[in-house]
């Protein structure tokens, strides 16, 4: 394929010699995309991606990233100073509506949000279905999907006042149901949410708080607990954002395809990363044991990985990581606690970022290798850390599905293949199948 400088790309077919002009689509920041929606009528062909490593799947104005030198903007503004300046109902309003709030549509916006907040009682019951030993993602796959069994007023996604009030209710009601699977799983009773806190206070008490004694929230905890809600809010078109577009690119109600998201967020090579960060550190122990965790990693007949390590995106010190980082100092120091798995895992980002491996692969820190260490010194269980993730991603996800429905002539995202099984071939009667 060549460029012309007409803005276009030339495609030769060098089988019959036949030439296709291909137009180029510039963003506002980053790379353009080559236009190949006409590329099957014209050609015959599809392009072949599998990972999607060179596919933009759909325009959006919200997140940009600059891998190369590890950027993050949420509509514009850079995510060091969302997490340093803002709060968490900042960045969702920033990301739903496309501008930070004045003082006044805050105040709404915070009403509207909280407004939301409270679960159906019957949905409670759902709950009881579960084994107690659940893992709370299974849990969030079901009760997150089940939410399209009770708000059938906020499912006709052809209606933007619906189209809302079910944005709202994600956001308003993920904490709630997390805290839930939380509770649930360690036999205490649910909290029903307090609209007087802000959305990471209530989700801490709904977590943390007990019937049985008062419950104070450190400011230091809240404070944590919000810019790891920032960090996580959004982020371009990752797998489970792509898998909440092509769920509701049909016209899926959004609690169904919030759900779907749930699910994709759940691996390990995405949302279940922080997870198996600190299980990894927990297995590593001590740092006379990193060269040995260093050298799995590298090992290509080895299915270890450094969790915490990589990103199909940063080739570069993921940002977020580095806020994180930092937060992950404070937090510690403020609470007084000395957990020596955060000088493991600065050990091990020190030795892995001088080994010529990492360094020639551009394996960096994510934002997952140091979150993990902050939600346990938070109070959270492991099994908890990716339920936080999803908390947080809500909103991102919710703003892309908006996006989404409300472009013109929003067509269903059906990909096609490369096929490599039989050819056609007459069918073999059981009896003469060998
Ligand atoms: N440890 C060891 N080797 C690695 C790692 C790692 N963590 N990550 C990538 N590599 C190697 C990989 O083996 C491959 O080597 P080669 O070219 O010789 O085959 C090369 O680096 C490129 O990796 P890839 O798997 O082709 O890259 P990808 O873009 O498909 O995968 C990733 C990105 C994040 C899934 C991967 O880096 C990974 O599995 N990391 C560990 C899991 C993790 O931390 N996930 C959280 C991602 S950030 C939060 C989020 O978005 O959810």
């Amino acid at each position: 394929m060549s460029q012309s400088n007409t803005g276009t790309f030339t495609l030769t077919d060098n089988a019959s010699g036949e030439s296709f002009e291909l137009p180029v689509i510039p963003g506002s920041m980053g790379p353009s995309v080559i236009d190949v929606r006409k590329l099957y009528a014209q050609t015959g062909h599809f392009t072949y991606d599998p990972g999607f490593t060179s596919t933009g799947s759909c325009e959006s104005g919200l997140t940009f990233i600059d891998g190369d030198i590890g950027m993050l903007l949420h509509r514009g503004y850079s995510i060091e100073d969302l997490a340093e300046k803002s709060d968490f109902m900042d960045v969702a309003h920033l990301l739903l509506y496309g501008e930070l709030p004045t003082q006044k549509q805050k105040e709404k916006f915070v009403h509207d949000v909280t407004y939301h907040t409270m679960l159906h009682e019957q949905l409670a019951y759902f709950y009881r279905g579960f084994r107690r030993d659940a893992h709370p993602m299974a849990i969030m796959c079901g009760v997150v999907g089940g939410l399209s069994a009770f708000y059938h007023d906020s499912t006709d996604i052809q209606d933007e006042h619906q189209r809302m009030v079910a944005s709202f209710r994600l956001l308003a009601k993920m904490p709630t149901i997390a805290a839930m699977a939380y509770k649930y799983s360690v036999g205490q009773p649910f909290n029903y949410p307090r609209n007087d806190l802000s959305y990471a206070e209530n989700f801490l008490y709904m977590m943390f708080a007990v019937p049985a004694e008062e419950y104070v929230i450190s400011p230091t905890v809240a404070r944590a607990m919000d810019r790891i809600l920032i960090l996580h809010a959004d982020h371009e078109q990752n797998a489970s954002t792509s898998t909440v577009r092509l769920a509701g690119s049909s016209g899926a109600n959004p609690f169904a395809c919030i759900a779907a998201g749930v699910a994709s967020l759940w691996g390990p090579a995405h949302g279940g990363a922080n997870e198996a960060v600190l299980k990894m550190l927990e297995e590593i122990g001590h740092k006379d044991n990193i060269p040995e965790f260093i050298e799995r990693a590298k090992d290509k007949d080895d299915p270890f990985r450094l969790m915490g390590f990589g990103h199909r995106v940063y080739k570069n010190y993921d940002p977020r990581a580095k806020v994180m980082q930092k937060s992950c100092h404070e937090v510690l120091a403020e609470l007084n606690l000395d957990d020596p798995l955060l000088e493991l895992a600065m050990e091990l980002e020190k030795i892995a970022l001088s080994d010529p491996y990492f360094v020639e692969k551009k394996l960096f820190p994510n934002v997952d290798f140091y979150s993990g260490i902050v939600l346990k010194a938070l109070g959270f269980p492991t099994s908890m850390f990716t339920v936080l993730f999803a908390v947080a991603r809500t909103v991102g996800w919710v703003a892309q599905w908006k996006e989404m429905i409300e472009e013109p002539g929003q067509k269903i995202g059906r990909p096609r293949q490369l096929y490599t099984g039989p050819t056609q071939r007459d069918y073999v009667a059981l009896e003469k199948r060998s």
